[in-house]
Protein backbone atom coordinates (compact mmCIF):
# COMPACT_ATOMS: atom_id res chain seq x y z
CA UNK A 1 0.00 0.00 0.00
CA UNK A 2 1.50 3.64 -1.01
CA UNK A 3 0.29 7.02 0.67
CA UNK A 4 0.92 10.37 -0.25
CA UNK A 5 3.34 12.36 1.44
CA UNK A 6 2.05 13.92 4.63
CA UNK A 7 -0.67 11.71 4.54
CA UNK A 8 -1.85 11.11 7.99
CA UNK A 9 -1.70 7.63 9.76
CA UNK A 10 -2.66 7.64 13.52
CA UNK A 11 -5.13 6.79 16.43
CA UNK A 12 -7.94 8.32 18.17
CA UNK A 13 -8.73 8.43 21.90
CA UNK A 14 -11.36 10.88 23.77
CA UNK A 15 -10.73 12.24 26.99
CA UNK A 16 -13.62 10.83 28.95
CA UNK A 17 -12.63 7.30 27.35
CA UNK A 18 -9.24 7.28 28.79
CA UNK A 19 -8.79 9.99 30.97
CA UNK A 20 -9.94 9.00 34.15
CA UNK A 21 -11.33 10.94 36.97
CA UNK A 22 -13.43 13.25 34.76
CA UNK A 23 -15.66 14.38 37.87
CA UNK A 24 -16.85 17.53 36.28
CA UNK A 25 -18.51 15.75 33.38
CA UNK A 26 -22.02 14.96 32.98
CA UNK A 27 -20.89 11.30 32.38
CA UNK A 28 -19.35 11.09 35.35
CA UNK A 29 -22.59 11.78 37.32
CA UNK A 30 -24.88 9.69 35.50
CA UNK A 31 -22.51 6.98 35.81
CA UNK A 32 -22.70 6.66 39.62
CA UNK A 33 -26.45 6.88 39.43
CA UNK A 34 -28.22 4.51 41.67
CA UNK A 35 -30.57 3.42 38.33
CA UNK A 36 -27.67 4.16 35.88
CA UNK A 37 -27.33 2.22 32.34
CA UNK A 38 -23.76 1.76 32.62
CA UNK A 39 -22.47 -1.12 33.30
CA UNK A 40 -19.48 0.09 34.96
CA UNK A 41 -18.45 3.68 36.20
CA UNK A 42 -15.50 5.40 34.27
CA UNK A 43 -13.04 5.49 37.42
CA UNK A 44 -9.66 5.82 36.09
CA UNK A 45 -10.31 4.92 32.48
CA UNK A 46 -6.86 3.71 30.91
CA UNK A 47 -5.21 6.90 33.39
CA UNK A 48 -3.81 8.37 30.36
CA UNK A 49 -4.05 11.52 32.24
CA UNK A 50 -0.76 10.58 33.77
CA UNK A 51 0.38 8.14 31.13
CA UNK A 52 0.09 10.01 27.66
CA UNK A 53 3.61 10.02 27.08
CA UNK A 54 3.93 6.63 27.36
CA UNK A 55 1.11 6.43 24.89
CA UNK A 56 1.91 8.64 22.73
CA UNK A 57 5.39 7.17 22.66
CA UNK A 58 4.43 3.67 21.67
CA UNK A 59 2.22 5.34 18.97
CA UNK A 60 4.97 7.14 17.69
CA UNK A 61 7.37 4.17 17.99
CA UNK A 62 4.91 1.93 16.11
CA UNK A 63 5.67 4.24 13.31
CA UNK A 64 2.21 6.89 13.48
CA UNK A 65 2.22 9.95 12.90
CA UNK A 66 -1.18 11.22 14.26
CA UNK A 67 -2.73 11.31 17.24
CA UNK A 68 -6.44 12.52 17.41
CA UNK A 69 -7.42 13.31 20.87
CA UNK A 70 -10.04 15.28 23.04
CA UNK A 71 -9.66 18.32 24.97
CA UNK A 72 -11.92 17.70 28.40
CA UNK A 73 -14.48 20.72 28.37
CA UNK A 74 -15.43 19.56 32.09
CA UNK A 75 -12.26 19.83 33.26
CA UNK A 76 -10.97 23.25 31.03
CA UNK A 77 -14.26 25.04 32.67
CA UNK A 78 -15.36 22.82 35.72
CA UNK A 79 -17.79 25.69 36.90
CA UNK A 80 -19.21 28.20 34.81
CA UNK A 81 -17.03 30.92 33.50
CA UNK A 82 -14.12 29.93 35.74
CA UNK A 83 -11.51 28.70 33.24
CA UNK A 84 -8.71 26.23 35.12
CA UNK A 85 -5.00 27.32 34.13
CA UNK A 86 -3.71 23.96 35.54
CA UNK A 87 -6.01 22.05 32.96
CA UNK A 88 -4.63 24.48 30.13
CA UNK A 89 -1.15 23.33 30.88
CA UNK A 90 -1.90 19.75 30.87
CA UNK A 91 -3.44 19.53 27.40
CA UNK A 92 -0.23 22.36 26.58
CA UNK A 93 1.96 19.46 27.18
CA UNK A 94 0.14 16.52 25.24
CA UNK A 95 0.55 18.80 22.55
CA UNK A 96 3.92 19.40 23.31
CA UNK A 97 4.61 15.71 23.38
CA UNK A 98 3.44 14.95 20.50
CA UNK A 99 5.38 17.73 18.76
CA UNK A 100 8.42 16.30 20.49
CA UNK A 101 7.57 12.42 18.80
CA UNK A 102 6.65 14.16 15.63
CA UNK A 103 3.43 13.46 15.71
CA UNK A 104 0.44 15.51 14.40
CA UNK A 105 -1.87 16.53 17.23
CA UNK A 106 -5.80 16.50 15.92
CA UNK A 107 -7.84 17.97 18.73
CA UNK A 108 -11.34 17.37 19.20
CA UNK A 109 -12.99 19.89 21.58
CA UNK A 110 -16.32 17.83 22.22
CA UNK A 111 -16.38 14.01 22.33
CA UNK A 112 -19.44 13.54 23.98
CA UNK A 113 -19.20 14.84 27.53
CA UNK A 114 -19.75 18.05 28.78
CA UNK A 115 -19.63 19.70 31.69
CA UNK A 116 -22.72 18.98 34.57
CA UNK A 117 -23.66 22.79 34.70
CA UNK A 118 -23.72 23.50 30.70
CA UNK A 119 -26.63 20.59 31.03
CA UNK A 120 -28.14 22.24 34.22
CA UNK A 121 -28.51 24.67 31.64
CA UNK A 122 -30.69 23.10 29.11
CA UNK A 123 -27.49 21.17 27.97
CA UNK A 124 -27.97 20.31 23.99
CA UNK A 125 -31.10 21.52 23.12
CA UNK A 126 -30.52 24.99 24.79
CA UNK A 127 -29.61 28.22 22.84
CA UNK A 128 -27.42 29.72 25.30
CA UNK A 129 -24.86 26.38 24.54
CA UNK A 130 -24.43 27.84 21.49
CA UNK A 131 -22.32 31.29 23.39
CA UNK A 132 -21.45 28.80 25.88
CA UNK A 133 -19.53 26.42 23.39
CA UNK A 134 -18.08 29.44 21.52
CA UNK A 135 -16.57 30.82 24.76
CA UNK A 136 -14.75 27.70 25.36
CA UNK A 137 -13.32 27.46 21.76
CA UNK A 138 -11.81 30.69 22.01
CA UNK A 139 -10.22 30.25 25.13
CA UNK A 140 -8.46 26.93 23.82
CA UNK A 141 -7.49 28.76 20.66
CA UNK A 142 -6.09 31.39 22.67
CA UNK A 143 -3.99 29.39 24.56
CA UNK A 144 -3.08 26.69 22.94
CA UNK A 145 -3.60 27.69 19.17
CA UNK A 146 0.08 28.18 18.10
CA UNK A 147 0.87 23.93 18.69
CA UNK A 148 -2.95 22.75 16.81
CA UNK A 149 -3.36 22.55 13.14
CA UNK A 150 -6.22 20.74 13.30
CA UNK A 151 -9.19 21.27 15.31
CA UNK A 152 -12.11 18.78 15.15
CA UNK A 153 -15.00 21.25 16.94
CA UNK A 154 -17.46 18.07 17.58
CA UNK A 155 -17.63 14.93 17.41
CA UNK A 156 -20.13 13.03 15.87
CA UNK A 157 -22.32 16.06 15.88
CA UNK A 158 -25.19 14.09 13.99
CA UNK A 159 -25.22 11.28 16.79
CA UNK A 160 -28.81 12.90 18.46
CA UNK A 161 -30.57 12.42 15.48
CA UNK A 162 -29.92 8.59 14.88
CA UNK A 163 -30.21 7.91 18.44
CA UNK A 164 -34.23 9.38 18.11
CA UNK A 165 -34.63 7.23 15.58
CA UNK A 166 -32.72 4.35 17.12
CA UNK A 167 -34.88 5.16 20.43
CA UNK A 168 -38.27 5.10 18.34
CA UNK A 169 -37.54 1.81 16.78
CA UNK A 170 -36.40 0.40 20.38
CA UNK A 171 -39.62 1.56 21.92
CA UNK A 172 -41.84 0.36 18.93
CA UNK A 173 -39.89 -3.07 19.33
CA UNK A 174 -40.37 -3.59 23.27
CA UNK A 175 -43.67 -3.05 22.60
CA UNK A 176 -43.39 -6.28 20.89
CA UNK A 177 -41.07 -8.26 22.01
CA UNK A 178 -39.06 -7.43 24.65
CA UNK A 179 -36.37 -10.23 23.33
CA UNK A 180 -36.14 -8.95 19.49
CA UNK A 181 -35.61 -5.72 20.84
CA UNK A 182 -31.79 -6.39 22.08
CA UNK A 183 -30.73 -6.84 18.65
CA UNK A 184 -31.17 -2.93 17.65
CA UNK A 185 -28.23 -2.09 19.62
CA UNK A 186 -25.80 -3.00 17.26
CA UNK A 187 -27.51 -0.46 14.65
CA UNK A 188 -25.81 2.93 16.57
CA UNK A 189 -22.21 3.57 16.25
CA UNK A 190 -21.47 3.88 20.07
CA UNK A 191 -22.14 1.76 23.37
CA UNK A 192 -25.39 1.67 24.32
CA UNK A 193 -27.63 -0.08 26.89
CA UNK A 194 -30.70 0.37 25.50
CA UNK A 195 -32.60 -2.57 27.13
CA UNK A 196 -31.18 -1.62 30.68
CA UNK A 197 -32.37 2.58 29.73
CA UNK A 198 -35.54 1.31 29.29
CA UNK A 199 -35.68 -0.97 32.16
CA UNK A 200 -34.05 2.06 34.36
CA UNK A 201 -36.13 4.85 33.22
CA UNK A 202 -38.38 5.58 35.87
CA UNK A 203 -35.97 5.66 38.44
CA UNK A 204 -33.23 7.48 36.20
CA UNK A 205 -35.50 10.51 35.53
CA UNK A 206 -36.05 11.43 39.49
CA UNK A 207 -32.19 10.83 40.30
CA UNK A 208 -31.69 12.87 37.14
CA UNK A 209 -33.79 15.78 38.35
CA UNK A 210 -31.66 15.46 41.71
CA UNK A 211 -28.10 16.48 39.69
CA UNK A 212 -29.45 17.96 36.65
CA UNK A 213 -32.85 19.65 37.75
CA UNK A 214 -34.27 17.64 35.16
CA UNK A 215 -35.90 14.87 35.16
CA UNK A 216 -34.77 14.45 31.05
CA UNK A 217 -31.17 15.78 30.78
CA UNK A 218 -30.07 17.07 27.49
CA UNK A 219 -27.10 15.54 27.50
CA UNK A 220 -24.98 15.41 23.76
CA UNK A 221 -25.65 12.14 23.37
CA UNK A 222 -29.61 11.93 24.22
CA UNK A 223 -31.85 11.76 21.50
CA UNK A 224 -32.38 15.05 19.74
CA UNK A 225 -35.12 17.67 18.12
CA UNK A 226 -34.99 18.88 15.01
CA UNK A 227 -34.08 22.26 16.79
CA UNK A 228 -31.44 20.50 18.75
CA UNK A 229 -29.83 18.92 15.62
CA UNK A 230 -29.66 22.53 14.10
CA UNK A 231 -28.08 23.77 17.42
CA UNK A 232 -25.32 21.68 17.27
CA UNK A 233 -24.33 22.75 13.77
CA UNK A 234 -25.17 26.09 14.51
CA UNK A 235 -22.54 25.75 17.94
CA UNK A 236 -20.15 24.23 15.42
CA UNK A 237 -20.35 27.06 13.36
CA UNK A 238 -20.00 29.65 16.46
CA UNK A 239 -16.53 27.99 17.51
CA UNK A 240 -15.02 27.56 14.08
CA UNK A 241 -15.50 31.24 13.95
CA UNK A 242 -14.17 32.10 16.76
CA UNK A 243 -10.82 29.54 16.48
CA UNK A 244 -10.40 31.60 12.81
CA UNK A 245 -10.21 34.97 14.13
CA UNK A 246 -7.79 33.92 16.79
CA UNK A 247 -6.38 31.74 14.44
CA UNK A 248 -7.15 31.36 11.11
CA UNK A 249 -4.39 28.93 9.83
CA UNK A 250 -5.66 26.04 12.29
CA UNK A 251 -7.81 23.88 10.03
CA UNK A 252 -11.61 23.50 11.25
CA UNK A 253 -13.92 20.21 11.11
CA UNK A 254 -16.21 18.30 12.85
CA UNK A 255 -16.77 14.76 12.38
CA UNK A 256 -19.99 13.16 11.61
CA UNK A 257 -20.83 9.04 12.37
CA UNK A 258 -21.70 7.83 8.83
CA UNK A 259 -22.96 4.09 8.03
CA UNK A 260 -22.53 2.89 4.61
CA UNK A 261 -26.19 2.94 3.63
CA UNK A 262 -27.13 0.21 1.13
CA UNK A 263 -30.31 -0.49 -0.88
CA UNK A 264 -31.80 -4.11 -1.57
CA UNK A 265 -34.30 -4.27 -4.13
CA UNK A 266 -37.07 -2.00 -2.90
CA UNK A 267 -35.13 -0.22 -0.55
CA UNK A 268 -34.00 2.59 -2.54
CA UNK A 269 -36.20 5.44 -1.28
CA UNK A 270 -35.66 4.62 2.36
CA UNK A 271 -32.18 4.38 1.91
CA UNK A 272 -31.66 7.52 0.09
CA UNK A 273 -33.86 9.30 2.83
CA UNK A 274 -31.82 8.07 5.23
CA UNK A 275 -28.67 8.96 3.87
CA UNK A 276 -30.39 12.38 3.59
CA UNK A 277 -31.22 12.54 7.12
CA UNK A 278 -27.59 11.04 7.91
CA UNK A 279 -25.67 13.21 6.11
CA UNK A 280 -27.18 15.68 2.85
CA UNK A 281 -29.09 17.87 4.78
CA UNK A 282 -25.98 19.30 7.17
CA UNK A 283 -24.23 20.37 3.78
CA UNK A 284 -25.20 23.73 4.39
CA UNK A 285 -23.25 23.90 7.62
CA UNK A 286 -20.35 22.44 6.47
CA UNK A 287 -20.19 23.33 3.32
CA UNK A 288 -16.92 25.68 3.97
CA UNK A 289 -15.40 23.69 6.56
CA UNK A 290 -11.76 22.99 5.94
CA UNK A 291 -12.40 19.16 6.16
CA UNK A 292 -14.63 16.63 7.18
CA UNK A 293 -14.18 14.09 9.40
CA UNK A 294 -15.46 10.72 8.47
CA UNK A 295 -16.45 7.95 10.88
CA UNK A 296 -17.20 4.70 10.22
CA UNK A 297 -17.91 1.37 11.39
CA UNK A 298 -20.29 -0.59 9.48
CA UNK A 299 -22.73 -1.21 7.00
CA UNK A 300 -26.76 -1.00 6.89
CA UNK A 301 -28.86 -2.44 5.07
CA UNK A 302 -32.29 -1.46 3.90
CA UNK A 303 -35.25 -3.45 2.48
CA UNK A 304 -39.11 -2.24 1.31
CA UNK A 305 -40.10 -2.32 4.91
CA UNK A 306 -36.72 -0.59 6.25
CA UNK A 307 -33.90 -1.73 7.87
CA UNK A 308 -32.77 -5.06 7.95
CA UNK A 309 -31.04 -7.17 10.60
CA UNK A 310 -27.05 -8.36 9.71
CA UNK A 311 -27.06 -10.57 6.61
CA UNK A 312 -27.39 -14.28 7.96
CA UNK A 313 -24.54 -15.85 8.80
CA UNK A 314 -22.23 -12.64 9.01
CA UNK A 315 -19.35 -12.29 10.82
CA UNK A 316 -20.21 -9.71 13.68
CA UNK A 317 -17.92 -7.51 15.81
CA UNK A 318 -18.15 -7.25 20.25
CA UNK A 319 -20.57 -4.58 19.28
CA UNK A 320 -22.95 -7.13 17.80
CA UNK A 321 -22.80 -5.06 14.68
CA UNK A 322 -21.14 -6.15 11.06
CA UNK A 323 -17.08 -6.50 10.47
CA UNK A 324 -17.66 -5.12 7.23
CA UNK A 325 -14.45 -2.83 6.33
CA UNK A 326 -15.31 -2.10 2.90
CA UNK A 327 -17.95 -0.08 4.31
CA UNK A 328 -15.30 2.52 5.03
CA UNK A 329 -14.42 3.28 1.04
CA UNK A 330 -18.44 3.30 -0.07
CA UNK A 331 -18.96 6.03 2.51
CA UNK A 332 -16.26 8.05 1.80
CA UNK A 333 -17.24 7.48 -1.82
CA UNK A 334 -20.64 8.61 -1.04
CA UNK A 335 -20.01 11.52 1.16
CA UNK A 336 -17.62 13.06 -2.22
CA UNK A 337 -20.45 13.17 -4.09
CA UNK A 338 -21.72 16.16 -2.18
CA UNK A 339 -18.76 17.40 -0.22
CA UNK A 340 -15.93 18.79 -2.72
CA UNK A 341 -13.53 18.96 0.39
CA UNK A 342 -10.93 17.45 2.25
CA UNK A 343 -11.30 14.45 4.35
CA UNK A 344 -10.02 12.63 7.08
CA UNK A 345 -10.98 9.20 8.63
CA UNK A 346 -11.54 10.44 12.29
CA UNK A 347 -12.74 7.16 13.24
CA UNK A 348 -12.79 3.61 12.15
CA UNK A 349 -12.07 0.05 13.85
CA UNK A 350 -13.51 -3.10 15.36
CA UNK A 351 -14.53 -4.22 18.24
CA UNK A 352 -12.50 -7.56 18.70
CA UNK A 353 -10.74 -9.82 20.69
CA UNK A 354 -9.16 -11.40 18.00
CA UNK A 355 -6.42 -8.93 17.21
CA UNK A 356 -6.02 -10.89 13.62
CA UNK A 357 -8.97 -9.84 12.85
CA UNK A 358 -8.21 -5.65 13.28
CA UNK A 359 -5.11 -6.66 11.24
CA UNK A 360 -7.87 -7.83 8.33
CA UNK A 361 -10.15 -4.88 9.12
CA UNK A 362 -6.97 -2.18 8.67
CA UNK A 363 -5.65 -4.00 5.44
CA UNK A 364 -9.19 -3.94 3.80
CA UNK A 365 -10.00 -0.37 5.34
CA UNK A 366 -6.52 0.72 4.23
CA UNK A 367 -7.23 -0.80 0.67
CA UNK A 368 -10.73 0.95 0.45
CA UNK A 369 -8.63 4.36 1.09
CA UNK A 370 -5.89 3.50 -1.65
CA UNK A 371 -8.99 3.02 -4.02
CA UNK A 372 -10.56 6.70 -3.25
CA UNK A 373 -7.11 8.17 -3.88
CA UNK A 374 -6.86 6.68 -7.37
CA UNK A 375 -10.53 8.13 -8.06
CA UNK A 376 -8.74 11.46 -6.62
CA UNK A 377 -10.97 12.00 -3.61
CA UNK A 378 -9.08 13.98 -1.19
CA UNK A 379 -8.23 11.93 1.98
CA UNK A 380 -6.05 13.30 3.78
CA UNK A 381 -5.92 11.36 6.84
CA UNK A 382 -6.70 7.72 8.97
CA UNK A 383 -7.31 8.10 12.48
CA UNK A 384 -7.96 4.13 13.22
CA UNK A 385 -10.41 3.90 16.65
CA UNK A 386 -8.43 3.19 19.04
CA UNK A 387 -5.03 3.39 20.38
CA UNK A 388 -6.06 1.76 23.39
CA UNK A 389 -8.56 -0.60 24.74
CA UNK A 390 -10.68 1.65 26.86
CA UNK A 391 -13.88 2.93 28.02
CA UNK A 392 -16.54 2.25 25.55
CA UNK A 393 -19.62 4.83 27.89
CA UNK A 394 -22.63 2.62 28.64
CA UNK A 395 -21.20 -0.66 27.51
CA UNK A 396 -18.22 -0.03 30.02
CA UNK A 397 -14.57 -2.12 29.65
CA UNK A 398 -16.27 -5.26 28.12
CA UNK A 399 -15.68 -3.48 23.93
CA UNK A 400 -11.73 -4.26 22.85
CA UNK A 401 -11.22 -1.93 20.34
CA UNK A 402 -7.15 -0.86 20.89
CA UNK A 403 -4.45 -1.31 19.07
CA UNK A 404 -2.68 -1.55 22.82
CA UNK A 405 -4.25 -3.51 25.38
CA UNK A 406 -4.55 -2.24 28.55
CA UNK A 407 -4.33 -4.61 32.12
CA UNK A 408 -7.07 -3.33 33.82
CA UNK A 409 -5.52 -3.87 37.31
CA UNK A 410 -1.68 -2.57 36.40
CA UNK A 411 -2.59 0.18 33.76
CA UNK A 412 -0.08 -2.09 31.92
CA UNK A 413 0.22 -1.27 28.35
CA UNK A 414 0.70 -4.34 25.77
CA UNK A 415 0.87 -3.26 22.27
CA UNK A 416 -0.84 -5.45 20.03
CA UNK A 417 0.30 -6.76 16.62
CA UNK A 418 -2.25 -4.15 14.76
CA UNK A 419 -0.28 -1.46 16.42
CA UNK A 420 2.65 -2.18 14.28
CA UNK A 421 0.79 -3.19 11.29
CA UNK A 422 -0.86 0.10 10.75
CA UNK A 423 2.13 1.86 11.60
CA UNK A 424 4.65 -0.14 8.87
CA UNK A 425 2.17 1.76 6.82
CA UNK A 426 4.03 5.00 6.97
CA UNK A 427 7.11 3.18 6.14
CA UNK A 428 6.58 1.68 2.70
C1 LIG B 1 -17.32 7.34 19.15
C2 LIG B 1 -16.34 6.72 20.12
C3 LIG B 1 -16.73 5.28 20.39
C4 LIG B 1 -16.60 4.54 19.07
C5 LIG B 1 -16.84 3.04 19.15
C6 LIG B 1 -17.74 6.43 18.03
O1 LIG B 1 -19.11 6.48 17.99
O2 LIG B 1 -16.84 8.56 18.67
O3 LIG B 1 -16.34 7.50 21.29
O4 LIG B 1 -15.98 4.70 21.37
O5 LIG B 1 -17.48 5.07 18.12
O6 LIG B 1 -18.14 2.74 19.45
Amino acid sequence: MSFPKGFLIGAATAAHQVEGNNIHSDYWAQEQLPHTSFTEPSGIACDHYNRYEEDIRLLAGAGLNAYRFSIEWARVEPEEGRFDETEIEHYRKVIACCRQYGVEPIVTLMHFTSPVWLIKKGGWEAEITIAYFRRYAAFVAERLGSGISYICTINEANMGLQLAAISKRFRLMAEQAAKSAKNAEGTVQVGMNFEKMMENMKFAAIENAEIFGTPQPQIFVSSRTPEGDALVFRAHQAAKEAIKSIRPEIRVGITLSLHDLQALPGGEALAEAAWDEEFRHYLPFIRDDDFLGVQNYTRTQYGPQGQLPCPVGAKLTQMDYEFYPEALEHVLSRVHEDFRGDIIVTENGVATGDDEDRIEFIRRALKGIENCLNDGIPVKGYCHWSLMDNFEWQKGYSMTFGLIAVDRATQARTPKPSLSFLGSVTKE
